[in-house]
């Protein structure tokens, strides 16, 4: 048995949660729900970041303080993450004092090693980015929200670490994915890496973490939100624990925090000694048009509204079926409708009802003994064995999206199959002829319903139920001949669009 450990970021509370956010902690939920079907240990972390600039002016906007705002908004995401079925196994909050404390050892240490400086530092900072951007991004004109200042802070010597972080990079393949992060950031190393300000004045921004040093200052937000990667599996707090999950299987981000994440924080792993994450996967971006879809920017799709008349599953699955993870994928209404007709309805939930309605009508609603299985069973047969090996694999390569379609695949394979053994028709002419395809169908479709239960866990879980079958490993044969089938519901019915 081996272990995965996979993390998503920890949001702002500045605003409720979109389909973006929702993307990230599907796929993670995805991934961990997989790996614990093929028995793997797994210990899925996400959360919420409650500190920094964001943060405390969306408070302000709202006259709250700034814990009374998290207070309220931190239910909307825990109650989204319920509606969506997501099954974490923890929940870190940075205002919880478990994780503030870490924060602080973890500043004492660094400082300890001599990674930590202050310094006067004068400089454009933007506030939307909430760090201080260098001449040539002012020049560009490109950020909101810029003033001069200046200040002393303290510093971490992120340039020390610039070369084994290089080094590390390139001997690592599977560090950054995809490929062209992992190209686009040894690109960025090729520049003077410069040191990270990882302190803020009190008499400017108060809402953060007490530097434990210098109580005038709190730490940078990112100093602290990155640190819950350690601080919720035990760094600190708890050796055993934290030994048995550390380092990460996969950090999953999306690709606005790829800089955060594989340098600054990589280089606070290095300073503190530790190993760094086995993987950083950061995909790409839900558009909308030509433009992400993003809090600041307001043009957000609500989850919610999408799964109230659709059904949770029928949204996970889209999600997971649309975006080639890596890639930007567009969001549309008409690309949900159709994906959701085409795969879910007419393939997935056809095959369902085409299966269980042809028992129930020849054959007692009992699930028929296949008999001796001829050659096109045994061609489906093959198919539906070697799925999970070739799932497994994808999965590996956290090609999710090719998983899922490859599932769906053999979902058509046995629909087709149906069509060209038509049984309803042998029903009239060779009962065991129209036994064995039923079996046959409904063996695939059982398998397949194993094989998409991390991505649909309710719709799958009600077509074993009324198959009578469990969520066993998918071997050949488990499907049980007497079985007697339940009546159920169309699992997706078709939504009819009207055409103007
Ligand atoms: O950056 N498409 O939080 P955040 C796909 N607190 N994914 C999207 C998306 C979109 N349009 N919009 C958001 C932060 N996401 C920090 C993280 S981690 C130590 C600290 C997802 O609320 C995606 O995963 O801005 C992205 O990286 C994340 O939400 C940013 O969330
Ligand atoms: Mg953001």
């Amino acid at each position: 048995m081996s272990k995965f450990f996979v993390t998503t970021p920890i949001y702002y509370v500045n605003d409720a949660p979109h389909i973006g956010h929702a993307y990230t902690t599907i796929l993670a939920d995805v991934l961990s729900r997989y790996h614990r079907t093929i028995g793997d240990d797994v210990f899925f972390l996400t959360g919420l970041d409650e500190h920094g600039q964001k943060v405390m002016q969306a408070a302000q906007k709202r006259g709250l303080s700034s814990q009374a705002h998290c207070d309220d908004l931190a239910p909307r995401f825990l109650n989204l993450w319920k509606t969506l079925d997501i099954e974490y196994d923890d929940f870190i909050r940075t205002t919880q004092e478990r994780h503030k404390k870490i924060v602080q050892l973890v500043l004492q240490k660094v400082h300890e090693n001599g990674d930590i400086y202050t310094d006067e530092y004068e400089g454009w900072y933007s506030i939307a980015e909430e760090r201080f951007i260098t001449e040539a991004e002012y020049g560009s004109g490109q950020f909101r929200d810029v003033k001069k200042l200046k200040e002393k802070n303290y510093f971490f010597k992120m340039s020390k670490y610039q070369q084994k972080l290089i080094d590390h990079i390139q001997a690592h393949p599977d560090f950054i994915r995809p490929e062209h992060r992992k190209n686009e950031m040894l690109g960025f190393l090729r520049q003077p890496l410069g040191d990270l300000c990882i302190s803020r004045p009190k008499s400017r921004m108060d809402w953060g973490i007490e530097i434990p040093f210098d109580r005038d200052y709190v730490t940078y937000v990112w100093f602290d939100a990155l640190v819950n990667y350690i601080s919720t599996p035990g760094y600190g707090s708890d050796e055993a624990k934290f030994n048995k999950w550390w380092p990460a299987d996969v950090h999953l981000i999306g690709k606005d925090i790829l800089t955060t994440h594989s340098v600054y924080w990589t280089t606070m792993l290095f300073s503190l000694g530790l190993s760094l994450p086995k993987t950083i996967f950061a995909h790409g971006w839900w558009l909308i048009g030509q433009t992400k879809m993003s809090k600041s920017l307001g043009n957000v799709v609500n989850p919610l509204d999408l799964i109230e008349n659709y059904g949770v599953d029928a949204v996970r699955y889209y999600l997971m079926r649309e975006m080639v993870l890596g890639l930007d994928a567009n969001f549309t209404f008409d690309s949900f409708i159709k994906c959701y007709n085409s795969d879910l309805a007419n393939d997935f939930g056809n095959l369902l009802n085409r299966v269980s309605g042809l028992i129930q009508k020849n054959h007692g609603g009992q699930i028929p003994d296949p008999g001796t299985l001829g050659n096109e069973e045994e061609r489906i047969k093959l198919e539906a064995v070697s799925l999970p090996a070739r799932i497994k694999d994808l999965i590996n390569e956290y090609k999710v999206q090719e998983a899922v379609s490859l599932t769906l695949d053999f979902v058509r394979i046995l629909n087709k199959y149906m069509e060209v053994q038509a049984p309803w028709k042998l029903a009239k002419t060779d009962m065991k002829g129209a036994c064995r395809v039923l079996y046959t169908a409904a063996e695939g479709l059982r398998i397949s319903s194993i094989m998409l239960s991390p991505v649909m866990p309710e719709k799958t879980a009600l077509v074993l139920s009324i198959l009578g079958a469990n969520q066993t490993l998918p071997v050949w044969g488990e499907l049980k001949p007497g079985t007697v089938l339940q009546a159920h519901p169309p699992l997706f019915p078709r939504i009819e669009v009207e055409k103007n």
